[in-house]
């Protein structure tokens, strides 16, 4: 198969790019970072070329803004694209910027495909569901930030295709695993605090961090989803382990992997506004989607690749 990964040097699309190579043609579209930041300090764009080092496909850097990236893809006639390239960072609260890349160029993704005759699995995301109350199911949504919001449009937008093209939207709960170091502040918290704790330092949490539940997901059942939305019905469709944990919960895994009993520190949540409390994925039968990895089992998974980074990029 031919196949396009949007912002594939990012942390979601590099994995799988690296687990489909082997049988597939690749080629992977990114901005890539540069010194462009959002207004709340974080970069613009996280695709980092060390997540591609053992990538053998195509890259081609260029803006999903750009009609010479949509030639680019043209050319290429894949039958597949994996389109994972947006403004990634939930915090980010200029509203003209994270809609204008989100989705404006998502309708263009869809008629492209359309036109090409590809497959089209596309990145939604939990963040849609706001505060509603768990399990959280499709049908019920109140994003509560313009990011949250971007997904929320991009669901409706692709509705309106569904007896056009195979389009399927995935939304991802809060995802961790290798791959996502370069996202800097943004990585899951199983990498930042399983880095304070190998640096010796207490465990930052938000107060009450023992009743902030989240749906953590390993990364590994992110890449089994996109497989599985290759042949499900189109639409949109839960991506988490189908149980909520708490960032305690993080914390003490990790000590207990790593041997360490280090007292936490609890510091007041900045973004307590648009923040969600409590998600756990509804999964859908119909989508033959089995996540495979308990926080447990995931974190122990990861382990080594944290170990590795913690070694040649944090204490370098
Ligand atoms: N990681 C999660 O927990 C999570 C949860 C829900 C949804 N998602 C969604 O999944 C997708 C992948 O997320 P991720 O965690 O890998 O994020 P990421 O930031 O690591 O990856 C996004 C990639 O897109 C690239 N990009 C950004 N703007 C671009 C543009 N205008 N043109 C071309 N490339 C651009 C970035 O350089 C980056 O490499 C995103 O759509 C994100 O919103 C992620």
């Amino acid at each position: 198969m031919k196949i396009v990964i949007t912002g594939g040097a990012g942390f979601i699309g590099s994995q799988l790019a690296l687990n489909l190579q082997k049988e597939n043609e690749i080629l992977i579209i990114d901005k890539m970072r540069s010194g462009e930041l959002l207004e709340n300090g974080n970069l613009e764009s996280f695709g980092h070329f060390k997540n591609l080092l053992e990538f053998d496909g195509s890259l081609f850097v260029g803006d999903i803004k750009d009609e010479k990236t949509f030639k680019k893809i043209r050319d290429f006639k894949p039958d597949i694209i994996f389109h994972e390239a947006a403004i990634s960072d939930t915090t980010a609260y200029n509203q003209f910027k994270v809609l204008d890349t989100n989705l404006n160029t998502f309708e263009d993704f869809i008629k492209l495909s359309i036109e090409l005759n590809a497959k089209l699995i596309y990145a939604s995301s939990a963040s849609v569901y706001g505060d509603m109350p768990s399990p959280q199911r499709v049908g019920f949504e109140e994003p509560k930030n313009p990011y949250a919001f971007s997904k929320f449009m991009m669901d409706k937008m692709a509705k309106k295709y569904y007896d056009k093209a195979h389009i399927v939207g995935l939304r991802y709960f809060n995802v961790y695993g290798k791959g996502e170091f370069y996202k800097n502040k943004t990585a899951s918290m199983v990498v930042q605090f399983a880095h304070q704790i190998l640096a010796g330092h207490k465990p930052r949490l938000f107060e009450g961090s023992d009743k902030i539940f989240r749906d953590f997901t390993y990364i590994k059942d992110v890449i089994s989803a996109n497989l599985a939305a290759l042949d499900a019905k189109c639409g949109v469709y839960n991506v988490g382990s189908g149980k909520a944990r708490t960032f305690q919960d993080i914390v003490d895994i990790l000590q207990s992997e790593l041997g360490t009993n280090l007292p936490c520190e609890y510091i007041p949540n900045p973004y307590v506004k648009a923040y969600q409390f409590h998600t756990e994925a509804k999964l859908d039968e119909s989508f033959a989607y089995r996540p495979q990895f308990s926080l447990e089992e995931g974190i122990k998974d990861y382990l080594d690749e944290i170990k590795r980074l913690f070694e040649k990029e944090v204490n370098a």
